[in-house]
């Protein structure tokens, strides 16, 4: 299959394009775009054989549904009742990096849905992702624009890195800066529940009801019998090729221990990557050193995860080390998808 690939930083001049990634959309075929959480793999969400495209292009299971984008915050036509709270989480959250489950209603196909009677909806941020959905008339699903398995792009090279040949368009230039999936909150049940932590943090969620809780199962390691809420939760997620290892606890000795697994591999002749913070690289002699940020602006480490355990891909190490990091606010997400990467291999310092 050829990719066109149009990267452009703005809307500004970009209009033939957007029109032409809009044409491809209603056309049946799939388009990747950006987003302010992660780069999306978009189709008609309304096409169920434009959305099995989706499936095939990621290599994704079948039974792991989408999330629907929408251009507006009107979407009774795609559910069956929106509970009151809701309405206030849309009022409030969108556009941006939250994707309520509500229940849906027979417009949208159960290959969107993964047959589950709910669906996931979330209106983005990004004016590009709102010019496409808004001009292809018609809601767009879309995972991350990943190989399954693999963490989700938030530089549209990445995507040209897995996905050319197996997409019809490529629209993109502007990094994510959110860095990371959106939150899901289901409200389906009540008082709602988040499935998957993100950008809008349980503190944001907790102003508009009090009650909203994060489902324990977020930080356990998935067992054989386990089946979460989330259906894509259950998957090894937002992995490197390297194995990842986190140390968490108290930051110097998490330094120290650090330093001593990384003496380890190497006199084994590993490459090991780490993952470090601005406050605690120089404290580091070996390895290949990268820092995610700072350790005061956890929102930009956030926003380099993935991006940092890609570039650790390229350098082609063998292990990656982590430090970790407190879970409050967008932290709670960091150190689920960290979790995740390193198949929950924690030591703690
Ligand atoms: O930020 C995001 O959400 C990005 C951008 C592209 O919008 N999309 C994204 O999609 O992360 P994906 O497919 O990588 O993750 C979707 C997650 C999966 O874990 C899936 O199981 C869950 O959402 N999900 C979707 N519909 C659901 C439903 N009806 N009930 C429970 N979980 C659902
Ligand atoms: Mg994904």
């Amino acid at each position: 299959m050829k990719t066109e690939v149009r990267i452009i930083d703005d809307i500004k001049g970009a209009e033939v394009y957007i029109n032409r990634a809009a044409s491809t959309i209603v056309n049946g075929g799939t388009v990747v775009f950006p987003t302010e959480t992660v780069y999306g793999l978009g189709a008609n969400a309304l096409d169920e054989e434009a959305v099995k495209k989706i499936f095939v292009a990621k290599g994704r299971p079948q039974d792991n549904p989408l999330i629907v984008h929408v251009a507006d915050k009107n979407i009774e036509y795609l559910v069956n009742d929106i509970p009151d709270v809701a309405k206030k989480l849309i009022d409030r959250f969108w556009p941006g990096p939250l994707t309520i489950i509500l229940n849906k209603n027979d417009i949208i196909p159960e290959v969107t849905s993964a047959g589950l009677k709910s669906i996931g909806i979330r209106m983005p941020k990004d004016n590009i992702a709102l010019e496409l959905i808004k001009k292809s008339r018609t809601p767009i699903a879309a995972p991350s624009a990943n190989i399954s398995g693999r963490p989700s792009p938030t530089d549209v090279h990445r995507c040209v890195e897995d996905l050319e040949g197996r997409v019809d368009f490529i629209i993109g230039g502007i990094n994510s800066n959110v860095g990371l999936e959106s939150t899901i909150i289901d409200c389906t049940v009540n008082p709602p529940c988040v499935l998957r932590p993100g950008g809008v943090t349980l503190n944001m969620l907790r102003e508009v009801d009090e009650n909203i809780y994060v489902d324990s199962a977020i930080m356990k390691k998935p067992t054989e019998d386990f089946k979460p809420k989330a259906p894509g939760m259950k998957y090894r997620h937002y992995a490197p090729k390297a194995k990842v290892t986190i140390v968490e606890g108290d930051i110097e000795k998490s330094v120290e221990k650090i330093n001593e697994i990384v003496q380890n591999y190497i006199e084994k002749g590993f490459q090991v990557g780490v993952m470090a913070t601005e406050e605690t690289r120089t404290f580091y002699k070996q390895g290949n050193i990268i820092s995610l940020g700072s350790r005061n602006n956890i929102e930009e480490v956030a926003k380099n995860l993935f991006e940092t355990l890609r570039k650790f891909d390229d350098y082609a190490v063998d292990y990656i080390i982590s430090e970790g990091f407190d879970e409050d606010g967008i932290g709670l997400a960091i150190m689920n998808r960290l979790r995740k990467a390193a198949g929950f291999d924690i030591i703690k310092a």
